[in-house]
């Protein structure tokens, strides 16, 4: 590595470093030997997977908010969607001694090291959102977060029952999440399960999109040109499937129509989407963790056993269903 590589590399770590430190909605008081800090309250690290859609905007929203209404200090940290920088910003609230560390983890493996650390520090860790892989349950307390492998199944549920009297072929073609994340892997193995028992459904498309619009955009546009045949786009969330629409109607056909869809979260521009009829399903993901992540880390700092795994309560939305919500839905 040259002199200014390595420079940069410096530079790189001690902006992220700092980050990790400085983008919190308050700064820490000291810790003392109850776990609280110096001026009674709980200071929270929380890394952030990114803000790659709008359910994570209203993620983020929902953790900051609640933050502050439960009295709790909150280290935030925006990892822009890299594993590297939730690691870093995890060994900064260590270093920074917060009384708890929450994250969503970008993706699911690789998490025994950092994890370690925490445990070895007595921080105690909240998963919330997404879960890790990690065989040795004792380094996370507990789970807060949705069940994706049931997200995946109730599309495909929606998918057989729709497609119930069709007797020919059905091509789907599958928007992945981000690679390696719980989210992508559970709503692909879900809705494959869910398929599995008729022959008439093929995925013969399936790529990641990041989770994005642009990239959900790109990616359908490269199968409209390399699938002779589409019936279905199944999403693994919805900015994926608005991306998705905007690249059908550029290629003069109608989605929800030429093209079923079907996909995941439930926010409010897919629910603008589906009263225009351009979505043909949609199932909940609830982003909306804030409080109950609150009342979770005071229950862990006063010594109370939670339960290990904390599913979130969902629906699914039919295009009726969703334009009968969408003035009162929040996010
Ligand atoms: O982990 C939840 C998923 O992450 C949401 O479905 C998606 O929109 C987000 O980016």
């Amino acid at each position: 590595m040259n002199k200014r590589v390595a420079a940069a590399v410096v530079a790189g770590a001690m902006i992220a470093a700092l980050s990790a430190c400085s983008s919190g909605a308050g700064s820490s008081g000291g810790t003392s030997s109850d776990g609280k800090g110096s001026d009674g309250k709980i200071t929270m690290g929380f890394s952030q997977v990114g803000a790659e859609s709008g359910w994570r905007t209203a993620n983020t929203k929902s953790v900051q908010e609640a933050a502050k209404k439960a009295g709790v200090t909150l280290k935030f940290s925006d990892a822009q969607q890299k594993q590297e920088n939730q690691i870093k910003a995890i060994r900064s609230f260590i270093q920074q001694k917060v009384d708890v560390i929450a994250f969503s983890p970008v993706v699911e493996s690789g998490w025994d090291t950092v994890l370690k650390e925490a445990k070895a520090a007595k921080i105690p860790v909240i998963l919330t959102d997404r879960a890790v892989d990690s065989k040795d349950e004792s380094l996370y307390v507990t789970f807060l977060g949705s069940d994706f492998v049931e997200e995946g199944k109730k599309a495909g549920d929606w998918l057989v029952k729709d497609y119930a009297a069709a007797t020919g072929e059905v091509n789907i073609v599958q928007l992945e999440g981000t690679t390696g994340s719980a989210p992508a892997n559970d709503r692909k193995s879900g809705f494959a399960d869910a398929i599995k028992g008729d022959p008439k459904f093929k995925v013969v498309a399936s790529q990641t999109g990041d989770f994005t619009r642009a990239k959900g955009k790109e990616v359908m546009q490269a199968f409209l040109k390399s699938q002779p045949k589409i019936d279905v786009l199944y999403a693994h969330n919805d900015d994926m499937a608005l991306g998705a629409i905007q690249a059908i109607e550029e290629a003069g056909k109608k989605p929800g129509k030429d093209i079923k869809i079907v996909s995941v979260d439930g926010v409010k521009d897919a629910f603008t989407a589906m009263s225009q009829g351009k979505i043909n399903f949609d199932v909940e993901c609830n982003p909306l963790l804030g409080d109950q992540l609150m009342e979770l880390a005071k229950k862990v700092k006063a010594g109370e056993t939670v339960e290990r795994r904390i599913k979130t309560v969902e629906g699914t939305f039919t295009p009726e269903q969703a334009t009968a919500a969408l003035p009162t839905r929040q996010y």
